[in-house]
Order: structure tokens, then C-alpha cells, then sequence
């Protein structure tokens, strides 16, 4: 979150900012309820809809940045990262202080799964508490812009001024944690792969979302940009919100809590860790898929969901 409070602290005051209807609800709320009083004014757009934002970019002043996090947080949207860096291209001035920036929330997709500085982005932000780290055991978080770019100086005058700084330790958890990564990765996406296509047959479950299954809205855009559908996947139970939380109950390989990308399995009822406002369906649950034998996600997820209809 200090990473995107920097992205954000280099916008020009009064800015827009273009952030995606679907997004960590955190990142929004940072905009809104923090950096809103303080002269930046969000606008809020289907980001997986190319003309949507055309018409976003031509309403108003050029953006300070348009964010993108493909795939979105907790629903697996995906945006076409190239397409929103042509239409940014198209619309606003190319040099100048006041430059529109791409800046593109990675986490999900891990930086072995799609790189979107080669898709023309001109920022990439990972929490590396996630896939980097890998290990549930530190929170912290990257910028990475392209050499060239003055915006970099002004990130590294923010973090050191304003404190974000990573602990020592954090960073060696951090660099020791990325060594392992294209084997952790290797793992997470299969385990994920077989869940998801497990999940998507199951009688309880009516909707699974995860970028290459067949039938994902965006499908097409994933499999150009990413390297696989990645280790998160989200299931939205039969039998709502209560049955969604008796799921959570149930299980007993997976771990109830929140945050993702380490090596164990973690489910979450997301509307729940957003609270009220939250705009997500109340009967999804957010899953990150660990290292465990993917026949023991399965089954845990399958007991789970039979103990949660016997006992709603
Ligand atoms: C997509 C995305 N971006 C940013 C964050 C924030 O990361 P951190 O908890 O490391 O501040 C999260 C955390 O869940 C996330 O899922």
C-alpha cells in the first residue's frame, strides 16, 4: 500500500485519476478517502471495457496515471494492458511534465506470469508480501518504472522522506523469497489449474472465475498477455452469503484468512474482509492456491462444500 500511496503522491494536485471498477478495495478506498481530500479526483471505470475508457480519457483533463490490476482483485477481471496504453497514447500528450502514466497492480499475475512493461505500461507495482515474498511472513511492496522516467527520482524522494522504506529484514525475506520463485510459481499455477477445472464441475458451485477457463469474459486478452491463469481463483457457492461462510467454516487443508501468494492455501469471504460497502457478491469466496497436493485442495474444498449444505 506504500507503493501505491507513492504511485499516487506523484499525481499533480486536482489530477484525475482513471482506477478500475475492479480492484483490491483498498487501493480504491486509498484514493477515495485519503488522497480525495486532498485534491485527487478518482473516476471509476470499467477498465475491461476498451471504449469505456476511450470516453473516460476524453471527458475530462488528461489523468495524472490510469491504473490498471489485471487480474482484479477479487473477481479475476482482466484487462487488455496494451489496449489501454494505445488509447492513453491516443489521447494524451506524449511529453511534458504532466504525462498521463500506465501503471499496472501486477501482484496477482506474478512477474513471471505477464510483464506489463513490455506492453508498453510505464509503471508496475507488486506487493511483494504476495508471489515475491512467498512465505506469509512479510508485508512490503516495488515500483518499477523505466530508467528514463523523471517520475522515478520523485518515488525514491517519497520513500525515503516519507518513510516507506523496507525494514532490512523485510528485504532479505524479499530477495530470499524471489530465489525460489519460478519454482513456487511452476507449482501455484498447476495446483490452480486443476482446482479451478474441478471447482467449475461441482454442483455447489455456479460460477468459478479464473482468467483460462473457458468461458472467462476475457479469455482472449489473458492468454495473449499472461503466461498462465496464475494461482488465484474465486468460487461463488449456491445457497449465498451463509453458505459462503459454512464453506470457510469447513475446511480444514485450506486456512481461513486473508492476503495470498504463499506457499499454504488460503479462502477468504471477501465481502466480509471489505465490509459494507463492499461490491462484491456476497456468496464468493477468494481462494490462493498453495503448494499442497492438489488432490488435498480438492477434496478439502468438495468436504467443505457437502458439510456446508447439510448444515444450511
Ligand atoms: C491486487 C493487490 N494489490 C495490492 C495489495 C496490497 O498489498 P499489501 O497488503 O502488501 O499492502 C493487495 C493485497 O491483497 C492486492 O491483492
Amino acid at each position: 500500500m506504500a507503493a501505491t500511496a507513492a504511485v499516487m503522491q506523484c499525481a499533480w494536485p486536482g489530477a484525475r485519476v482513471l482506477l478500475p471498477e475492479r480492484i483490491y478495495y483498498h487501493t480504491r478506498s486509498l484514493a477515495e478517502t485519503v488522497f480525495g481530500p486532498w485534491g485527487l479526483v478518482p473516476v471509476l471505470v470499467p477498465m475491461d471495457d476498451l471504449d469505456a475508457v476511450a470516453s473516460a480519457l476524453r471527458a475530462g483533463e488528461p489523468p495524472a496515471f490510469v491504473w490498471i490490476e489485471t487480474p482484479s482483485n477479487p473477481t479475476l477481471t482482466i484487462t487488455d494492458i496494451a489496449g489501454v496504453v494505445a488509447l492513453v497514447h491516443a489521447h494524451t500528450p506524449r511529453d511534458g511534465a504532466r504525462r498521463t502514466r500506465v501503471v499496472v497492480d501486477n501482484t496477482w499475475a506474478s512477474p513471471l506470469g505477464q510483464q506489463p512493461l513490455v506492453l508498453g505500461a510505464d509503471v508496475v507495482m507488486h506487493s511483494t508480501t504476495k508471489y515475491l515474498a512467498g512465505h506469509s511472513d512479510v508485508t512490503g511492496g516495488a515500483l518499477i518504472l523505466r530508467a528514463d522516467d523523471p517520475m522515478a527520482e520523485q518515488v525514491r524522494r517519497i520513500q525515503v522522506l516519507a518513510g516507506s522504506g523496507a525494514a532490512p529484514f523485510d528485504a532479505w525475506l524479499v530477495a530470499r523469497g524471489i530465489a525460489s520463485l519460478p519454482a513456487r510459481w511452476r507449482m501455484h499455477v498447476e495446483h490452480a489449474e486443476e482446482v479451478a477445472q474441478a471447482m467449475a464441475t461441482h454442483p455447489a458451485v455456479h460460477a468459478v472465475h479464473y482468467p483460462f477457463l473457458p468461458g472467462h469474459p476475457n479469455g482472449d486478452v489473458a492468454r495473449r498477455q499472461m503466461t498462465s491463469g496464475g494461482a488465484m481463483l474465486s468460487l461463488q457457492v449456491r445457497g449465498g452469503r451463509s453458505a459462503a461462510l459454512a464453506v470457510t467454516a469447513h475446511v480444514r487443508v485450506f486456512t481461513r484468512a486473508t492476503s495470498l501468494g504463499g506457499v499454504e492455501s488460503l479462502i477468504e469471504h471477501r465481502a466480509s474482509v471489505e465490509g459494507p460497502t463492499s461490491p462484491t457478491p456476497d456468496d464468493l469466496l477468494r481462494c490462493s492456491i498453495g503448494l499442497e497436493h492438489p488432490a488435498d485442495l480438492i477434496a478439502d474444498l468438495a468436504q467443505a462444500l457437502e458439510g456446508a449444505s447439510a448444515s444450511g
